[in-house]
């Protein structure tokens, strides 16, 4: 077990009962969606719980429930607001849950940087977004031949679409693209980085060592193969390599299974790599006595360690973090979200201009596709 609790803040017990009578009250009028780093007391009262492609696809195939209440993040939320049909409404509990990754690109940044790679290597850069962008940044890899993936379909999404023009622009997530990268057999050399907070974002220098996309001799014979959007994930950068050795030491024979947007060399010294859905798989499967660190945000590694006694679960970090985003959604706004439902108000919903959504659309739906 890790050692950490999340303490039931004050009235939580009433608030707890209050949100089962009015989630009983609502019945199949509501459904509600959880990923898997919601707090305990907000994720037990999901229908559906799973990691971002398995919600955007529970948000596409529901048809009768009148509104998706989301327990996640604002790209998860309005992810499921362009798949779900045009008589339900997405209804996030705080509207200020965002995501700090998603935040690093905007749809005018995006273009900006494919029109300059554009212009410097020709028709054929494939825009590939990272689900955890906005609608606007989705929308541009639609109309440009792009797609949309998540965590657990990067490596499939990136191998069509370099199937599809000569390179591909990842946004916003490097770490997340050079891990997939290096799983489709891409060597540094065939990857570069592009830093728009840059006064120069093709002169960006990369740690792995590749020249910068405008110096000559810059990767490859043709330039990169992969060019990758300088953003990463807050929580997941903080593991470190360090960490995985100082683990392995700590309980010999441990598995170490982290999530892709960690850093690059901290994946390829853990034993596993996955997505929520995939890390929660790993130890479900695992022997009873069996030992696993995981790499990944503290609730879902909490749960895990609470869920299966029988195994032993540590936290690979060395202090406690949380994804502040994702903690927003609180049982109190849980419950206001579901008694206004009751009043008959809709509060906080999650709505995209049709013009985008089309496009976002678009993206989303290839990426459904292909996956
Ligand atoms: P998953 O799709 O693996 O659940 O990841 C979502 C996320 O935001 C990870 O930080
Ligand atoms: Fe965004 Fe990171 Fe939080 Fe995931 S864990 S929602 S990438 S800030």
């Amino acid at each position: 077990m890790t050692e950490v609790a999340i303490p039931a803040g004050p009235g939580t017990a009433d608030i707890l009962r209050r949100i089962a009578v009015a989630r009983a009250a609502l019945d199949s009028q509501v459904v509600i969606l959880g990923h898997h780093y919601q707090r305990d007391e907000v994720i037990r009262f999901a229908d559906h719980r799973g990691d971002s492609l398995q919600l955007a696809r529970w948000a596409a195939s529901q048809r009768q429930a009148r509104q998706i209440v989301f327990c996640g993040v604002h790209f998860m939320a309005e992810t499921a607001s362009i798949l779900a049909q045009d008589h339900q409404q997405v209804l996030l509990p705080d509207p200020t849950a965002g995501c700090t990754m998603a935040d690093m690109v905007t749809g005018e940044a995006l273009a900006e940087a494919w029109d300059a790679l554009t212009a410097r290597y020709g028709p054929g850069v494939i825009p590939v977004a990272y689900v955890n962008s906005t609608a606007e940044v989705k929308a541009f890899c639609g109309e440009h031949g792009g797609a949309a993936c998540t965590s657990s379909n990067a490596v499939a999404i990136l191998r069509w679409a370099l199937g599809q023009g000569r390179r591909v622009l990842f946004v916003p997530d490097e770490h997340l693209g050079r891990n997939a990268g290096r799983r489709l057999g891409l060597g540094d050399g065939d990857m570069a980085v592009w830093d728009p907070r840059a006064e120069d974002p093709a002169e960006t220098e990369d740690p792995a060592g590749a020249a910068p996309v405008g110096r000559p001799g810059a990767p490859g014979a043709d330039g990169p193969r992969l060019i990758l959007w300088r953003g990463f994930c807050a929580v997941h950068r903080r593991f470190s390599v360090e960490q995985v050795r100082a683990v392995r030491e700590r309980h010999p024979g441990v598995v170490v299974v982290v999530h892709p947007e960690c850093r690059a060399e901290v994946a390829q010294t853990a034993d596993l790599m996955g997505s929520t859905d995939f890390i929660i798989r790993q130890v479900a499967a695992g022997e009873p006595g069996s030992s696993w660190a995981i790499g990944t945000e503290i609730n879902l590694v909490d749960r895990l360690a609470r869920e299966y006694p029988d195994r032993e679960v540590v936290f690979l970090g060395d202090r406690v973090w949380y994804c502040p985003m994702m903690m927003r959604i609180t049982p109190a706004n849980l419950l206001g979200t579901l008694e206004n439902l009751q009043a008959g108000r809709e509060v906080n919903e999650v709505k995209v201009a049709p013009e985008v959504a089309a496009g976002a659309r678009l993206a989303l739906e290839r990426m459904l596709a292909i996956s």
